[in-house]
């Protein structure tokens, strides 16, 4: 069976289009909005292309559609059957080989930067009062969260264009008319956002109660302080490092287990504080005690199953950071820093979730039913983005640079300010992968150029890999 699926934009030309978009951006100096735009982009891509599958599917059944009640009824069927559809491929391929989209990104006389698609096919009446019905829903409503609470309306619009007018909103422009225009045969749409508004574009802000949130969580206890300062020193000993390591019982206890770990394979059962830290090593121990106070730091004012599930995500997500840095090369401090970065990447919806209990899953789940990316959608949400949240905890507590990056950028990883790409990329693609073992992400929404980084050269190699980690993450799990 074929899965119903067509791209009007190949992977490859996807690619050219991000590449492109950077580069522009980047000669006006709005790189900062590099992913803000690129959401519209992306969500008018699926838009064409869930368009083309819908007219599809009905032609497929047999329906001519009579009304506008009549079309929300199929498109909810189609929504429903889409990935047991058989699709007629020859149907498709032929569909497909006749539809030319095009999109052209320029700034034009009054400075503002348009994004124009042209298609050379006709929106029927119905489909058009489809679009226009997400645009007036997307200008009624203040932020998606309202748009959470408001299953049933979201039923009868279509998801893609109206995340994509909701983006246009966040970027400070008021949609007052259908963007549509249709000429002989064609039909353009076209959105304008003034370069001003990507000026005043503020990509870290962060709402007041989760910066009053982050006020509250303590600073580092000082015997930790003391202990990261002593392993900055260059001259440290391992004496001296174990030392400090035994005054805390209970990172004394995690640390012999982590020696102890599939992750180090030691030879012989590790029983002292110094031998784990040799076999750590004296470089990476620093790691292993930030996140050791960290993780107590939560525990002690987080209840557990408010971060039990975080906590288990970030943990595979560790392995899997692991696993490929030590694909990409043989280079102990990647691996090393990756795994760190992948414990710790996601505390960040620690926070949110003890302000806004349930946020982040019905985000989650929203983006689950309607394809949506959740990163984007929560970035919609000002103030509420766990990755801008993390990396504000990062600060407070002067985490190492590349700590500071996994955590903001795991999302976003081709951001321009990235210094440390390799272990962003790293904690990108294992979260990614995460995702893709059940199902929740696709591989062809998954970064080309980070795959390519990472030699995966087609989706079948890609998912042997995953499942292979997959049963050794299975093993780690039980050994510890
Ligand atoms: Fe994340
Ligand atoms: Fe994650």
């Amino acid at each position: 069976m074929s899965s119903l699926e067509i791209r009007l934009f190949s992977r490859n030309e996807k690619l050219n289009i991000f590449n492109y978009l950077s580069d522009f951006l980047a000669s006006f100096n709005k790189e900062r909005c590099l992913y803000n735009v690129y959401f519209i982009l992306n969500e008018m891509d699926k838009f064409f292309n869930n368009s083309i599958l819908k007219r599809a599917y009905l032609y497929k059944k047999g329906i001519k559609v009579r009304s506008y009640e009549e079309y929300i009824k199929y498109c909810s069927e189609y929504e429903n059957d889409k990935n047991d559809f058989e699709a007629d491929s020859d149907y498709l391929l032929a569909l497909t080989r006749n539809i030319n989209l095009s999109l052209d990104l320029y700034i034009d006389k009054e400075d503002c930067l348009c994004i124009v698609y042209k298609i050379n096919i006709l929106f029927s009446g119905i489909e058009k009062k489809s679009i226009e019905n997400s645009m007036i829903l997307a200008r009624q409503i203040s932020n998606i969260k309202e748009a959470l609470n408001n299953g049933d309306v979201l039923k009868r619009i279509d998801k893609n264009i109206y995340s994509a007018f909701i983006m246009i909103k966040n970027l400070g422009v008021e949609i007052s008319a259908l963007p549509l225009t249709e000429k002989e045969k064609k039909t353009e749409i076209k959105f304008g956002i003034p370069l001003k508004n990507l000026d005043n574009f503020k990509d870290d802000i962060i709402s007041e109660e989760i910066s009053k949130e982050i006020q509250n969580i303590p600073q580092y206890p000082q015997h930790i302080l003391e202990a990261i300062y002593t392993l900055n020193n260059p001259n440290t000993n391992f004496s001296g490092i174990s030392a400090i390591i035994k005054k805390d019982p209970a990172m004394t206890a995690d640390l012999l287990k982590l020696a102890n770990s599939p992750l180090y394979l030691p030879n012989r059962k590790v029983e002292s504080i110094e031998e784990a830290v040799r076999t750590i090593g004296i470089k990476y121990i620093k790691n292993v005690v930030i996140f050791y106070s960290t993780k107590k730091i939560f525990m002690n004012k987080y209840n557990l199953n408010l971060i039990k599930n975080i906590m288990k995500h970030c943990q595979e997500v560790a392995f899997y950071s692991n696993e490929l840095a030590a694909k990409l090369k043989k280079d102990k401090e990647l691996k090393e820093n990756a795994f760190i970065c992948g414990m710790l990447h996601d505390f960040g919806k620690i926070i949110v979730n003890s302000v806004k209990p349930g946020l982040i899953d019905s985000i989650n789940d929203l983006c689950l039913k309607n394809g949506m990316n959740s990163f984007s959608v929560e970035s919609i949400i000002s103030g509420y983005n766990h990755s801008v949240i993390g990396s504000k905890l990062s600060e407070k507590w002067n985490f190492p640079e590349f700590l500071y990056e996994a955590m903001r950028y795991h999302h976003i990883p081709h951001d321009y300010r990235i210094k440390n790409k390799e272990v962003v990329y790293t904690v990108y693609l294992a979260d990614a992968i995460y995702y893709y073992l059940r199902n929740t992400a696709d591989f062809e929404n998954i970064d080309g150029k980070i795959l390519e980084y990472f030699d995966f050269q087609d989706k079948n190699s890609f998912k042997e890999y995953c499942d292979t980690i997959f049963e050794r993450y299975e093993e780690f799990e039980d050994k510890i």
